[in-house]
């Protein structure tokens, strides 16, 4: 059973996202099971304290590193595992992360607050990782996103194991469009070919739309995608 752990100065945060749709209903069933740390329960002095002001001067509180250091240390190491800190300065999250932390027996996610974290914090961590290039109050909400993420790839979790297949950068391309009833919904019609029940033009069109859905929304994507399949233009 694979074992999350979340370092946070907020462990209330977590209570209703654990608890709700598959991320509940997995935990429910025993798939994995999530574990809360306060560093602030393993601040030794008498105000508990888990920031102070930063050296050199500047805006706003810095964690200290003592409490963060204790907090992990006091974990059960299972292995393979990965200790994973959430800044702003690490790697952006991807699928393919999301697919190698899947497989491991533990996953440890580290959030920051404040102004950030004391830099010596960064040896605790086997990886470094971002939401996107934007600024959170917390690591609380990227935790809960690995964490979300990595559990819906964990067997058992999600009910049809190919709607992961499927889905947008599995195979490194967006996913195509789907469509459900009604067959016309105020003037847009449904393709014809998904009402076809010709399943092999149904797979030929969705895989041109992936094709041009990428090429136009995430040029990025599509160029990596080229390189790595050797892959044509759509329309060829
Ligand atoms: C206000 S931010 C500190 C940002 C820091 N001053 C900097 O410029 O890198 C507080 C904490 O929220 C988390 N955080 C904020 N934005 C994030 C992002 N895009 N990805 C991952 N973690 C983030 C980190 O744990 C960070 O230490």
């Amino acid at each position: 059973m694979m074992r999350f752990d979340i370092v946070t100065l907020f462990p209330e945060f977590f209570a209703s996202p654990l608890a709700a749709g598959l991320v509940g209903r997995a935990l429910g069933r025993g798939l994995a099971t999530v574990h809360l740390t306060n560093p602030r329960e393993f601040a030794l002095d008498k105000h508990h304290r888990v920031d102070d002001e930063p050296y050199g001067g500047g805006v706003g509180m810095v964690l200290k590193p003592e409490p963060m250091f204790a907090a992990v240390e006091s974990l059960p190491a299972l292995e393979p595992r990965a200790v994973i800190l959430m800044t702003p300065q690490g790697q952006p999250l991807t699928q393919n992360l999301l697919h190698t932390w899947s497989r491991l027996a533990q996953v440890v996610l580290i959030c920051g607050h404040y102004e950030g974290f004391d830099e010596r914090i960064r040896h605790l961590a086997t990886d470094e990782v971002s939401l996107g290039d934007f600024v959170l109050t917390g690591g609380e909400i990227p935790a809960l996103a690995i964490l979300n993420g990595v559990l819906r790839l964990v067997p058992g979790t999600v009910g049809k194991p190919a709607s992961l297949e499927a889905e947008s950068f599995s195979q490194g391309l967006l996913e195509y469009p789907q469509y459900t009833r009604p067959a016309e919904f105020r003037g847009w019609r449904v393709p014809e070919v998904l009402l076809s029940g010709n399943h092999e033009a149904i797979a030929q069109w969705r895989a041109h739309q992936q094709r041009i859905r990428t090429q136009a929304r995430r040029p990025d994507l599509w160029r990596r995608w080229q390189g790595s399949e050797g892959a044509p233009p759509p329309g060829d």
